[in-house]
């Protein structure tokens, strides 16, 4: 409704991570460099870290239309909430390779044949896992097992675990120390600087068609309290500029003024919430343990202590 009023073609604050509208500062050039090199060298396991609306997923998707040539291949797991057997389906599915068995073992076999095959015809195999902090305890030790399949020298696999800063908390953990010796590139995401938040803003409603030299249409004053509000974390940035063109709209303001963006941060509490996780947040260990990933963890590794009344330790004993 506000595109005539601004003269748009289209949503410029639009929250999916469209490719069109990625914006490239130096520390996101930096990352992208880190994990295409990371890829292409064939380091194994890469890490990409950042607080929650900073870009991963937008990242990671680029970097999905970066080997966009026939020597990578790609599996993307975007739903980390599984379990063991799920992963190694998922894993199989998304590499097209077809395994008639369920049995792990023979899964990884076909898989291990499928990367050597790979391997010898010069392409690489990509695996990367976004919202890695919700990964349970034995799937990241079956991704620290899957850099096991290498040759004499390079890994098969390349893994990028994608995740917000809890993954960095649960990786400092003592059980997951073989796992984190393995982390060859540790890349991140971080907000974006008072600068990069303008030319962010002007970024965006040029590619949504705004007139280049035509009365600008957020004041100075405007954009600054957008980066004050959303402490240069670009999800909030769109929502705090969405929601500026619509009650600007409404109000036939133009250029909008920083009261507007101050009375939508309001209403989303921005001016109270705390958008970023501080340190001590991220260390309470009680709500680590109390938590959901947790507590499934603790089952998961319990059943593996189960024994079975027909297993041959059980039947020694009777
Ligand atoms: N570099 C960028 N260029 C353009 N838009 C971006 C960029 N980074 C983030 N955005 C915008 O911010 C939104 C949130 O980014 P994204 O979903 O990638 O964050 P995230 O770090 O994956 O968040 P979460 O931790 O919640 O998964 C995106 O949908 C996109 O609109
Ligand atoms: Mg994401």
């Amino acid at each position: 409704m506000y595109k005539r009023f601004f003269k748009l073609k289209e949503n410029p604050f639009n929250v999916s991570p469209d490719p069109r509208y990625l914006f490239l500062t130096e520390q996101i050039q930096e990352t992208l460099s880190g994990l295409i090199y990371g890829i292409q060298t064939r380091k194994g396991i890469m890490t990409l870290v950042g607080e929650v609306g900073t870009g991963k997923t937008t990242l990671v998707n680029r970097l999905l239309d970066w080997p966009n040539q026939p020597a990578t291949k790609t599996a993307f797991l975007f739903n980390s909430r599984i379990n063991s057997t799920q992963f190694f389906d998922f894993v199989l599915a998304e590499f097209e390779i077809h395994c008639e068995s369920s049995s792990k073992s023979q899964q990884l076999m076909k898989l291990n044949q499928w990367l050597v095959e790979r391997f010898r015809a010069g392409e690489t195999a990509v695996l990367i896992i976004d919202e890695a902090q919700n990964l349970t305890f034995p799937v990241l030790e079956e991704i620290r097992l899957l850099t096991n399949l290498e040759t004499s020298t390079q890994k098969l696999l390349q893994i990028i675990l994608s995740g917000q800063p809890e993954f960095e908390e649960k990786l400092n953990l003592p059980q997951l120390r073989q796992l984190r010796q393995r982390i060859m590139i540790r890349c991140k995401t971080s907000p974006l600087t008072k600068e990069e938040t303008h030319a962010y803003i002007l970024e965006r409603l040029k590619i949504a068609g705004a007139v280049a030299n035509g009365q600008p249409i957020f004041s100075p004053a405007a954009t600054e309290a957008v980066h004050l509000y959303s402490l240069g974390i670009p999800r909030v940035v769109n929502l705090l500029c969405e929601h500026a063109l619509i009650n600007a709209y409404v109000e036939q303001q133009r250029p909008i003024e920083p009261k507007i963006i101050e009375d939508i941060a309001r209403e989303f509490k921005l001016d109270v919430a705390e958008p970023i996780a501080t340190p001590e947040s991220l260390h309470t260990s009680a709500e680590l343990y109390n938590s959901e990933a947790f507590i499934q963890n603790l089952g998961e590794a319990l059943s593996r202590f189960r024994v079975s009344p027909y297993s041959p330790s059980a039947r020694q004993r009777k």
